[in-house]
């Protein structure tokens, strides 16, 4: 629809950087950050962003605020009047003759450099987060971000999937108690979700049958590493009367595919400012045993370190041109009481994790659902019943065979746009240092 702007009035329309070039030869107001000023004694250039990108502006020495341009100081924040003129030599082949400035704002000296022409350490980028984001560069990352999670519910909603909302703040943990976070409830301890696993399965036994969920998801996670956070955000999904943890691996593949298409369709701009090749993707990715996959890298073992996820992903890309790669059938001893053991060897289990460029971004498979194994199960991860007995009882009325997964969105991210750190995928990290900002 037409926005409906005075005719009369044009200062009533602000106009974005990224319009200005739509814009020639005429009179415009832009409000915006004065991200660098050139003084040439006579003649002052300044360029200002906005949320939208850069405009080069200028001024001449009859302009009547030349003296107020004169004292600008880096991110000093404006608004702007003048007209739009072709300059070939200037980045966007116009730009914009200043007839009149206001300083809403005035910046102080600045903190750290920003500006990507030299590099700033993480952590002091970090400690000064919101200025770091005024970096192009880096506010990319999280338009990507927040794409992903727009493509990402479009593909569950396209499948008439339940988006569900469980409980951040819960009794115990999941996925194993080392990692979680105790907090004080009252007079009672609680803890800080490790995953939905237990309410996303619950709700299979509510018949809601096909559930997901996007949020937030926290891991005392004890080692510092390039992948790890204390606070990430997960894709989580849960179906029922699958007939094998080859469902869940076909749902999770279409959703990542889907993804993929939808970014390569859509944010083809964001790809090339980070100037990196588009992830290799075709299915059905590969699907490799845990066994065989350490037999692709001469090791052995029971579960996959950092380094033998990057070993095995180089391997899987010679082999099979594919930056993704299904580990299957890890063994019951590396996995959640809750995972289905395979039918054919009970020390294995009908679970799977997603490497993506040589990284776990995923794990699922499938659910034990048969109350009695599964409280054998738990038994043997010496798990009490009586701190899952909510769960458990979820089991008794008619629980229909189902399975899922969750996958990583920061690591998602960070591996698209081979960012170097995991950290660098959000806007204010949390680790075993950082709880501020
Ligand atoms: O592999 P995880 O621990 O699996 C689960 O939570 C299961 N409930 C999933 C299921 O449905 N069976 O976590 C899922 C994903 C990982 O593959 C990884 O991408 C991400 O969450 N993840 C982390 N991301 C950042 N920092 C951390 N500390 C993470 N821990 C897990
Ligand atoms: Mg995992």
């Amino acid at each position: 629809m037409e926005k409906n702007y005075s005719q009369n009035d044009i200062y009533k329309r602000r106009v974005y950087a990224s319009e200005v070039l739509e814009k020639e030869n005429k009179e415009i107001l832009l409000k915006g950050w004065a991200s660098a000023i050139r003084d040439l004694g006579n003649l002052i250039f300044v360029i200002l962003r906005d949320c939208t990108g850069e405009v080069q502006l200028i001024a001449k020495k009859d302009c009547k605020s030349f003296n107020e341009i004169k004292n600008l100081r880096r991110e000093d924040v404006l608004e702007v009047e003048g007209k739009v003129v072709k300059n070939e030599k200037s980045p966007k082949g116009v730009e914009v003759q200043i007839r009149k400035i206001k300083i809403l704002n005035k910046a102080e000296p600045l903190p750290i450099e920003f500006s990507g022409k030299i590099s700033t350490d993480l952590s002091k980028r970090l400690d000064n987060r919101f200025l770091d984001l005024r970096n192009p560069k880096n506010k990319k990352i999280f338009e990507l971000k927040s794409k992903i999670v727009n493509f990402s519910r479009n593909f569950f909603y396209e499948r008439d999937f339940i988006e569900i909302h469980t409980p951040k703040i819960v009794a115990q943990g999941a996925e194993g108690g080392s990692e979680l976070f105790p907090i004080l409830y009252y007079n009672k301890e609680g803890y800080l979700t490790q995953s939905p696993q237990f309410y996303k399965q619950m709700m299979q036994a509510a018949g809601f049958e096909k559930v997901f969920e996007i949020g937030p998801t926290y891991r005392a996670e004890k080692s510092h590493t390039i992948r790890h956070l204390s606070e990430f955000w997960g894709i989580d999904s849960e179906i029922s009367f699958i007939e094998s943890y080859e469902d869940i691996m076909n749902l999770l593949e279409n959703m990542v595919c889907y993804i993929l298409d939808k970014i390569k369709e859509n944010c083809s701009e964001i790809i090339d400012y980070f100037n990196i090749k588009f992830p290799k993707y075709k299915k059905p990715f590969p699907r490799i045993t845990l066994r065989d996959s350490f037999k692709l890298i001469n090791r052995n073992g029971t579960d996959l370190s950092n380094e033998e996820e990057k070993l095995i992903g180089e391997k899987v890309k010679d082999k099979f041109n594919s930056d993704f790669v299904f580990i299957t059938q890890y063994p019951f001893e590396s996995r959640p009481f809750y995972t289905m053991k395979n039918a054919k060897n009970k020390e294995l289990t009908d679970s799977f994790d997603l490497l993506f460029k040589g990284m776990e971004i995923a794990t699922g498979g499938q659910r034990e659902h048969r109350l009695e194994i599964l409280k054998e199960q738990a038994r043997e991860k010496n798990i009490s019943l009586d701190s899952i007995k909510f769960y458990l009882e979820s089991f008794k009325y008619g629980m229909p065979p189902h399975g899922g997964f969750g996958f990583g969105l920061e690591r998602f991210v960070m591996q698209i746009l081979n960012l170097e750190n995991i950290r660098e995928a959000v806007l204010f990290p949390r680790d075993v240092e950082r709880l501020v900002p």
